[in-house]
Parts: structure tokens; C-alpha cells; sequence
């Protein structure tokens, strides 16, 4: 099959905060496209809660959030990119409020802060409980009134394409009519969120299968510190959902409870109590259910009033209601799950990656910034300083109009695997990958148990190419494939890390090395590496 590729200057994979800030900020003079492989607005992004970390208060400091962010990623944060990070929080919620973005008030016309696990300070700026649908409808509206960009929604990528090691573009799929196409780019921009749907029990949206990291890897791209997956604390615990309960429930006084007498054992755990960093928190609630043989816990705001709670978390408590919960009166039942990908491609500061014209920014990228364990609300704030830096690094050496000469580029036939057979194949490997993942590789792990995940994803693949053979071009099988790749990585750094860090918690090898080393994962197509310092091998 052959397909005639399209051209722009910059192609833009993935329409979240990390690959909107970067369209708004990439010269007006270049064609951009810019690709979601589900409708525009499904993502991460659309679905945030807590809010963006900042330094916006006088009480505050840019060294009290680098301290925090660095105590929270347990000695494997890279200070440069903590503190490129934190010296661009404040212009970059500025420049958020100027977009229109309606981040809630005090009575006083001051932004009002919430605290989240791990901050030593209030710092998260929020618009009520759906933080992320605010930013993310103005960086849309603000991007639909560029002329010079060019949005394809339901398009999978698939693979990039090389030439002469250097990236030329992508292939992908149209996933509603099934027809293959190319685009050829200067600069291709791989903006595709994170892996935590590998999960059986996950906070993400379906998108999250993290097939940027498994392009990337494809293509020859060094990933790192994968084994960090963080499992949000507080999920609902129902049948049909793990919706979020944020974690600014727990920062504006909500607390956790187990057993029917409702007894508060979060102290028991941490001095900070309920406000413990994350990784605390959610292993704290595992043990207590393990211990007591319990289904969840139970997270209770109700004591500071109905009135409050509705005015504080308005879309929280719809939600919860739809679900037969009524977090204005009473406790909910939560339990831990997978949230975030703290590890992901390596780039150094300006999302730039191993391999020329390609870049990695927003929750598919390994920056630095997170090291062993995210701290909360600093993830969009990542998606949109990275996003920004990237979009700057391209306009320094912009090449408008000379993309690479469109030819005739011949890919795989596409193959039909409509059958009822195959996709139950599908169906029945993706969500064995995803028991294996949980039951295996979960918040507490050991050698033994990382070994039979090992063991159980070799099963499953030859499984897959028995079913299937060769390569298939269809967006099922190829996100299954990325599923599966992404969840050997997982398992292949996590074997690597004896030592328990941060989320990384192995029961056989409960302390910390005096060492800490980055988990760098190369593939057998990486190139040299010059230009990428901030990461070794
Ligand atoms: P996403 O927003 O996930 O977007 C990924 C994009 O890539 C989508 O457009 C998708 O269609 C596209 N894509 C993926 N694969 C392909 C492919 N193969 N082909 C084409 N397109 C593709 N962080 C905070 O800082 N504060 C919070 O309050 C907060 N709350 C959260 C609440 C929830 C429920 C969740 C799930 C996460 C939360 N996070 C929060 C984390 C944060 O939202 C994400 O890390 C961040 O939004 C990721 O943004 P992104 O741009 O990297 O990716
Ligand atoms: C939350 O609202 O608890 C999510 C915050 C985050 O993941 O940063």
C-alpha cells in the first residue's frame, strides 16, 4: 500500500496541555499539524482536578518548591529541571489567566491556594475541582484561531519515520475509516501523556496506553525510570469507575478512615498524616487493607459542612452523587490507582530526545523533573513549561516551507482483523497484560513476583504473534502492541532497581542505596548520544 504524505514544518503528536502550549508557542510563520488519536478534547489534561503548582504567594519561595518537589522524588530529581520548572511556574499561570482561564478567588480578588500531599506551602491555583478542563478549553479555543495550525483528530500515529537516523515524520492510521497516511515534518513533537492504563485499575482515560514511549523506544530513543508508576491514593472504589477524588479533598481537611468504627490511621504512617507525599499515603492504605481484609477505605470531608464541600468540589460531588455517594454528608469508599508515568522518553531540557528533529514533552517525556515519585499538581505545570521551552528551541532554527520532499512512501497492507475471533483475542490479552501489571507489578513488588510478570508477558506475546503472525496496521492491535512493550519496560527497570525509592517499593529490598541512579533503558537502535547530558546511562 502506498500513501501520499502530507507536509508541514512541525507535526504535533497528542492535543493535551504539553502539545497545545507548544502549538501557541511555535512561530506563526510554520505549518503545524497537530494529532489526537481520539477526539480533541480526550486526555489526561481534560481531566485534572487539583490544579498547577506555583510559587504565587508572598509566604512562598521558588527554594520552598524546589525542596518539596526534591524530597517527594527521593534523591533522583535533576535539579536543573526542578528549577527551570519552578522559575517559570508563576509566568506560566499568568499566562494562563491571560488565555481567560477562571482560576478561583478569595473574596480579596487573590488567587486562591490549595494544598495538595508534599507541598510545604498552599501553591496549587485551581478553578474549582476541574482544573484541567478550564486550561485545557482555552489553550483549544486560543489554538482554533491560528491560522498556521492544522488539527486531525482520531488519527493514531503509529510509527515515526527515519531517514538517515534523523526523524522525517509519522505514520498513522485514521481510526474511523480506517485509511493509512504519512505526514513529513522538520520537527516531529511527541506530546502523548502517560502509560497508567498498562493498569487494570487506572485514573486515565483509554488514550493513556503510552504509545509515544513505545514509538520513541521503536525508533531508537532511551527511556528512563519507568519502574515509577504512581498510584493516586484515593479512587472511588465502584464496579463501573476509579474516578478520581482529589487530592485536595484531603488538603482542605478531608480524612481517611478504615473499618466500620472508622478509625484514622493515616498518623500512624506519616507525621503529615493525610497529607503525607503520595507514595506514603497510597502504600499506607494497601497495608491497612491487606491487614484488615478490606475491599477500600473510606474518605470523609463531610465535617467541614455541606455547604462548603458543594461550593469547593461542585463537579466531585455530582459525580460522586451519580455513583450513589453523597460526599457532602458522609465517607466515600476509595482505593488506590495507577495515575502516573513518572518515567518516559529522555530529553534533556528543551524536550529535545536522542534522535535529531525529535522531541518529547509532557507525561511521555523523562525530564528530571519528577525523579522517583511525582509531587502533586506538578505535572501540568511540566506539560506547559516543557511544551513552551521546546516550541522556543524550534523557532531558534525554524525551516519553514522545506519539509522534506514528499515521495511515495510504501507501508504495511492493513489487515482486517474484524472478525470476532480476533478482537477477542484483543480484548482478552489487553486485559491480561493489565491483571498481570496489577497483581504483579503493583504499589508493594518483589523479585519473585516482577519475574513471573516477566514470565506471563512472554506467554502473552507469543500468544499475540501466534494469533496475528506479522505486523498488523489497525488501532486495536497496534495499541495492544504498545501496551505490551511499555509493560516489559516497566518490568525490566523495575528489576533492575533493588532497592525500595520513592514509588518504587520492593518488599526483598526495603532500604535505600546509598547511590541513587537513574534507571536508563537503549535500545539496540540508539544512536550516540551527544547533546543529551543530563542523563548517563
Ligand atoms: P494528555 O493530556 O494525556 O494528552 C495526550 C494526547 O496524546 C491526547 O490528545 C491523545 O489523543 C494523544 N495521543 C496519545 N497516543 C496517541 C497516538 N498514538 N496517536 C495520536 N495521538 C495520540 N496533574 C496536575 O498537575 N494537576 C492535577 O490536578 C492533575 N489531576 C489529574 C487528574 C486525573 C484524573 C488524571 C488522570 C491526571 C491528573 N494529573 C494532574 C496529571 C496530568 O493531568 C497529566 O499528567 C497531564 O495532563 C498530561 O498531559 P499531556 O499533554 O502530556 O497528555
Ligand atoms: C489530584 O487532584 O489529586 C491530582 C493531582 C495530581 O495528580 O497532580
Amino acid at each position: 500500500m502506498s500513501a501520499q504524505p502530507h507536509c508541514f514544518d512541525v507535526c504535533i503528536i497528542g492535543t493535551g496541555a504539553a502539545g497545545l502550549n507548544c502549538a501557541l508557542n511555535i512561530d506563526e510563520t510554520a505549518r503545524v499539524a497537530l494529532i489526537s488519536k481520539g477526539s480533541l478534547q480526550l486526555g489526561a489534561t481534560q481531566w485534572a482536578q487539583g490544579g498547577i503548582a506555583g510559587v504565587l504567594s508572598s509566604e512562598d519561595s521558588a527554594e520552598a518548591h524546589i525542596q518539596d518537589t526534591l524530597i517527594a522524588g527521593a534523591g533522583l530529581c535533576h535539579r536543573s529541571a526542578v528549577e527551570q520548572t519552578v522559575a517559570h511556574s508563576s509566568q506560566t499561570i499568568l499566562a494562563l489567566e491571560a488565555l481567560g482561564v477562571p482560576f478561583t478567588q478569595e473574596s480579596t480578588g487573590q488567587k486562591h491556594l490549595t494544598r495538595e500531599g508534599g507541598h510545604s506551602h498552599r501553591r496549587i491555583a485551581h478553578v474549582a475541582d476541574a482544573t484541567g478542563k478550564a486550561i485545557h478549553e482555552k489553550l483549544i479555543a486560543a489554538c482554533q484561531t491560528r491560522t498556521n495550525l492544522q488539527f486531525y483528530s482520531h488519527w493514531l500515529a503509529i510509527d515515526l519515520l527515519l531517514k538517515d537516523g534523523a526523524v522525517v515524520g509519522a505514520h498513522f492510521i485514521n481510526v474511523q475509516t480506517g485509511d493509512s497516511h504519512i505526514i513529513h515534518a522538520n520537527k516531529v513533537i511527541l506530546a502523548t501523556g502517560g502509560a497508567s492504563r498498562a493498569y487494570l485499575y487506572s485514573t486515565n482515560p483509554d488514550v493513556s496506553s503510552g504509545d509515544g514511549i513505545a514509538m520513541a523506544w521503536r525508533a531508537g530513543c532511551r527511556v528512563a525510570n519507568l519502574e515509577f508508576n504512581q498510584f493516586h491514593p484515593t479512587a472511588l472504589y465502584h464496579d463501573k469507575s476509579r474516578l478520581l477524588l482529589s487530592e485536595a479533598i484531603r488538603g482542605e481537611g478531608g480524612i481517611l478512615t478504615s473499618g466500620d468504627e472508622g478509625h484514622r490511621f493515616m498518623s500512624h504512617y506519616h507525621p503529615d498524616a493525610e497529607l503525607a507525599p503520595r507514595d506514603v499515603v497510597a502504600r499506607a492504605i494497601d497495608t491497612e487493607m491487606k491487614r484488615l481484609g478490606l475491599k477500600h477505605v473510606w474518605l470523609d470531608i463531610s465535617h467541614i459542612g455541606a455547604a462548603l464541600v458543594e461550593k469547593r468540589f461542585p463537579t466531585l460531588v455530582k459525580q460522586c452523587l451519580s455513583f450513589g455517594y453523597d460526599l457532602r454528608t458522609g465517607p466515600v469508599p476509595v482505593v488506590p490507582a495507577a495515575h502516573y508515568t513518572c518515567g518516559g522518553v529522555l530529553t534533556d531540557l528543551d524536550g529535545h530526545t536522542d534522535l535529531p528533529n525529535l522531541y518529547a514533552i509532557g507525561e511521555v517525556a523523562c525530564t528530571g523533573l519528577h525523579g522517583a515519585n511525582r509531587l502533586a499538581s506538578n505535572s501540568l505545570l511540566e506539560c506547559l513549561v516543557f511544551g513552551k521551552k521546546a516550541a522556543e528551541h524550534i523557532n531558534k532554527a525554524l525551516i519553514t516551507g522545506s519539509s522534506p520532499k514528499p515521495g511515495t512512501v510504501v507501508l504495511p497492507d492493513r489487515c482486517e482483523i474484524d472478525s470476532a475471533t480476533a478482537m477477542v483475542t484483543i480484548a482478552h490479552n489487553w486485559d491480561a497484560i493489565r491483571r498481570t501489571m496489577w497483581n504483579f507489578v503493583g504499589i508493594c513488588r518483589s523479585e519473585s513476583r516482577l519475574l513471573k510478570a516477566q514470565e506471563h508477558l512472554v506467554y502473552i506475546e507469543n500468544e499475540i504473534a501466534q494469533a496475528f503472525g506479522g505486523d498488523c496496521i489497525h488501532p486495536h492491535f497496534v495499541e495492544l502492541k504498545n501496551l505490551l512493550l511499555i509493560s516489559q519496560l516497566i518490568v525490566r527497570s523495575a528489576l533492575h532497581r533493588k532497592e525500595s525509592r520513592g514509588l518504587h517499593f520492593m518488599e526483598d529490598f526495603p532500604h535505600l542505596s546509598e547511590e541513587a541512579e537513574d534507571t536508563v533503558l537503549r535500545p539496540a537502535a540508539c544512536p550516540a548520544t551527544e547533546g543529551l547530558t543530563n542523563f548517563q546511562d
